[in-house]
């Protein structure tokens, strides 16, 4: 709990002091992404990653519904792929910005997810049409909660 506490002060005064690309750097770019051979939008999704530098691991399977239920994705917020990074889990197109923003902060959940692949979203691109959409994070014990709202 005092680690978390230090880490999080830390977090924030690099934040004020507008240096957090040094912390960026700690950050973990390793993530395994989980989808169906055939889907076109998560191949957007890892393109977009790879430009922000991330080492992808793709695995391919025909029942991605099986890893989400293993990773403990809640149904209702399925999406099409399923990633793990730093011991979360990333469901659906999520943004690099957020990911960082839960590698950051650490908070006690499995992960985060944004359900029904939002139009605007990375992967998602529709000229610059933009859907409100919220990211949901998901936990243990089956709570779903707002993890960031884009409005
Ligand atoms: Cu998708
Ligand atoms: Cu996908």
């Amino acid at each position: 709990m005092m680690r978390r506490f230090i880490v999080q002060l830390l977090i924030l005064s690099v934040l004020v002091t507008n240096a957090a690309y040094a912390l960026d750097d700690l950050l973990s770019k390793d993530i395994v992404v989980y989808k169906k051979p055939e889907c076109h939008c998560c191949v957007k999704w890892i393109d977009y990653l790879k430009e922000y530098n991330y080492n992808v691991t793709v695995k391919d399977t025909r029942n991605v519904f099986a890893e989400k239920a293993r990773l403990g994705v809640p149904e209702k917020l399925a999406a099409c792929h399923t990633a793990v990074i730093d011991g979360y889990v990333v469901e659906g197109h999520v943004t690099v910005r957020d990911i960082k923003r839960l590698l950051l902060f650490r908070p006690e959940i499995k992960g985060i997810a944004v359900p029904d692949m939002p139009v605007g979203t990375p992967g998602m691109e529709r000229g610059n049409a933009r859907e409100p959409y919220n990211v949901m994070s998901f936990d243990e014990q089956g709570n779903v909660k707002v993890f960031v709202s884009h409005e």
